[in-house]
């Protein structure tokens, strides 16, 4: 039976995902284990340059990340928009207004991820391209930690628009209009180009795109 096949699939699944994918991922890995219940799973979370590093040493089967490491041999599939939104708590006074400039954004206060964090090169990369300085207040290594600070009221950030969903669970954070957001980006699960890739992982690699595509459809690709 099919269940018999499903049952011959056995074996380690060593997974590694950047921070903005740890809601996504280990909330589809459920409906992934009972379909497949001979599988077990290491998963790593971390940033943008701990998965590069982990990329390097070969240490896992896949790798789930938004920006695309350069000079190394991958193979490469986006399966996600994972696109980065302005956050400010609910009741800032810009909360509400239309088009809202990088100029105005430089004069509140900012919290940025750590040095490594994708999502900080990325803010970096904007305001420099504008040449526009941020007044960088906090800087803070967790998502969850600068959502916090952001109710608390310490300033506004750019997280990850994941990192919010579902929105009714974060009423106290709004995000923002402002020009050039959401910077548009993808996930992608990532491989080294020469390694065959085993069983178990191709098996994953099917599922995730898989139900990427059944959330797209869903939500009409608006995440
Ligand atoms: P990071 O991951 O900020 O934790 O590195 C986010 C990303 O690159 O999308």
């Amino acid at each position: 039976t099919v269940a018999d096949l499903k049952g011959l699939k056995q074996g380690r699944l060593r997974l590694a995902v950047i921070t903005t994918a740890k809601y996504f991922v280990p909330r589809l890995l459920g409906p992934f284990c009972q379909l497949y219940p001979g599988i077990d799973i290491a998963l790593q979370v971390t940033n943008h340059s701990g998965i590069v590093d982990r990329l390097k040493e070969n240490l896992d089967d896949l790798y789930i990340m938004s920006q695309l490491p350069e000079h190394l041999d991958i193979g490469f599939q986006p399966f996600l928009e994972n696109p980065l939104v302005v956050l400010a708590p609910a009741h800032h006074p810009l909360a509400g207004e239309k088009n809202i400039s990088l100029q105005q954004l430089s004069e509140e206060p900012f919290i940025l991820r750590e040095p490594g964090s994708g999502t900080r090169t990325a803010v970096q990369k904007l305001f420099d391209e504008q040449g526009i300085k941020l007044k960088v207040k906090l800087e803070l290594g967790s998502n969850e930690a600068i959502k916090q600070a952001i109710a608390g009221g310490l300033g506004l950030s750019v997280l990850s628009r994941h990192t919010i969903i579902p929105e009714s669970a974060n009423p106290e954070l709004t995000v923002l209009d402002v020009e050039y957001f959401p910077i548009e980006r993808n996930w992608y699960m990532v491989y080294p180009a020469g390694k065959q890739m085993s069983v178990v992982a191709r098996t994953y690699y099917e599922y995730l795109l898989n139900a990427a595509k059944q959330i797209v459809e869903q939500t009409n690709g608006s995440v």
